[in-house]
């Protein structure tokens, strides 16, 4: 049986729906179905579902709040995928285990390679960054998929924010000095799905194609709507946020590659898929 944590949030429920339309047995669950910090609570999980594979996108995942609970972040990044890798190698389980760009220290501007050196800037960084060395440390079936600047159906993304602003402003100051790749998580699943079902262990990079700045997909997401609004380009240090955001977030497909997998298409066509369903 397959389960899906975070089953309500952004990623897992694509991924559930992915798993639902390729007749995969599955079982979403969330946090009141099961509290990853609790040990005991996972090992009974365990016990009492026949686990083949654990898709792992349950997360702590404010990152500005995460500086003031840090102890919480920590609890859910960490000790929440330590406790599910522990149970999944006892299982013999394949692990897929979401991680982040921010495991990176965002300097230069090439793309980082799966096995660049880790120097997270933040609360969140770190967690997730912790949460990986369990992963490895664990269980020897696992798959790491690093992803970045995501939006979807569920919760709110920079996409959604953009689009409420626009209700009330003709014009937003956006930061144009971080660079990445938007990522729809419904390609994302796809992916995570296909890689899941494979017996191609390792690290692996999953966003949509290209590189853009967080102003660029601003004058895209209006662009696609039809919105009259202006967008000024602003340096980070005029928009001081608790948490530090790496400048670089270009990850490197190589690995993607390398295993066989598909990449996904184009940030902008997806944007638009988005906007326009
Ligand atoms: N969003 C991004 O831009 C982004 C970028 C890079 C990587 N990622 C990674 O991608 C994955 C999916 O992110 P997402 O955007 O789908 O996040 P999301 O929408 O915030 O979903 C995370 C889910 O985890 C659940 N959760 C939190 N604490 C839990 C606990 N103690 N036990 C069980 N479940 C718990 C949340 O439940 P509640 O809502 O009830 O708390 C929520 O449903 C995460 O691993 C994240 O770190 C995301």
């Amino acid at each position: 049986m397959y389960i899906v944590s975070g089953a309500k949030g952004q990623l897992g429920s694509d991924v559930c729906d992915v798993l639902k339309k390729r007749n995969i047995p599955y079982i979403g669950i969330d946090v009141d179905d099961l509290d990853i910090t609790d040990e005991n609570a996972v090992e009974k999980f365990f016990s009492n579902n026949n686990v083949s594979c654990f898709i792992h996108c349950a997360a702590y995942t404010a990152v500005d709040k995460a500086e003031s609970e840090k102890e919480l972040c920590m609890a859910v990044n960490f000790n929440g995928t330590e406790n599910i890798a522990r149970q999944c190698r006892k299982s013999n389980a394949k692990m897929l285990y979401v991680s982040t760009d921010y495991v990176f220290g965002g300097k230069g501007d090439e793309p980082f390679e799966v096995n660049d050196e880790k120097a997270p800037l933040n609360v969140y960084g770190e967690s997730k960054y912790l949460g990986e060395k369990a992963v490895e440390k664990y269980c020897n079936k696992h798959f790491i998929v690093r992803t970045s600047w995501v939006f979807g159906e569920k919760n709110t993304n920079f996409i959604a924010t953009m689009l409420k602003l626009a209700e009330t402003r003709s014009e937003v100051n956006v930061v144009s000095d971080q660079t990445g790749s938007p990522t729809y998580s419904k390609h994302l699943a796809r992916l995570i799905c296909d890689i899941a079902e494979s017996e191609k262990y390792g690290v692996y990079h999953g966003t949509n194609e290209g590189y853009c700045t967080w102003s660029d997909l601003a004058k895209k997401t209006f662009e696609i709507k039809g919105k009259a609004v202006k967008v000024n380009p602003v340096a980070t240090k005029e928009y001081p946020t608790p948490a530090i955001r790496p400048k670089n977030s270009r990850l490197s497909k190589r690995s993607l590659d390398e295993g066989g997998f598909e990449r996904l298409p184009e940030w902008e066509s997806a944007v638009k898929e988005y906007l326009l369903k």
